[in-house]
């Protein structure tokens, strides 16, 4: 799995985005250490914060099916099919993207079709606080 076809399964998860209310669609594609990807969209919801962003979508199934060893994530985001180049992932998501992912974990975040920019968990969320400061 090349990085641009990470992007390029986040950017077909797009197009499966729920966002009646924002109109703003968001797609992901997590890259598991077993190769597999999961992918997720952002799924709103009328009463507006049991919305669930798409990389938290994309955790939530990776998870929910025994995966927790990550090793990549692209995520693309833009109003309906239009793509903002490098839509960053929310705070919420960076917290627990924390939970599983070390500092180093790379995201890509997409700017064209063709184009990504990649970045690290530990570039957009430093200090993280992390399971480490709980667990016994
Ligand atoms: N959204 C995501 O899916 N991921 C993010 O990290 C940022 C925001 C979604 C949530 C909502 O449906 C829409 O984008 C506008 O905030």
């Amino acid at each position: 799995m090349t990085e641009l076809e990470l992007c390029c399964k986040a950017m077909e998860a797009k197009k499966r985005a729920y966002a009646p209310y924002s109109g703003f669609c968001v797609g992901a594609a997590l890259l598991t250490a077993t190769g597999k990807v999961y992918t997720g969209c952002n799924v709103e919801n009328a009463a507006f914060s049991p919305t669930i962003c798409a990389e938290r979508t994309a955790v939530v199934k990776a998870v929910s099916e025994g995966e927790r060893d990550f090793s990549m994530l692209a995520i693309v985001g833009g109003k309906g099919a239009c793509i903002d180049p490098a839509t960053p992932p929310c705070g919420l998501c960076r917290q627990v993207l924390a939970e599983f992912c070390a500092p180093d974990f790379p995201i890509l975040l997409v700017q064209s079709e063709t184009e990504f920019i990649k970045c690290t968990l530990g570039d957009l969320l430093p200090m993280a606080f992390g399971p480490g400061f709980v667990k016994e």
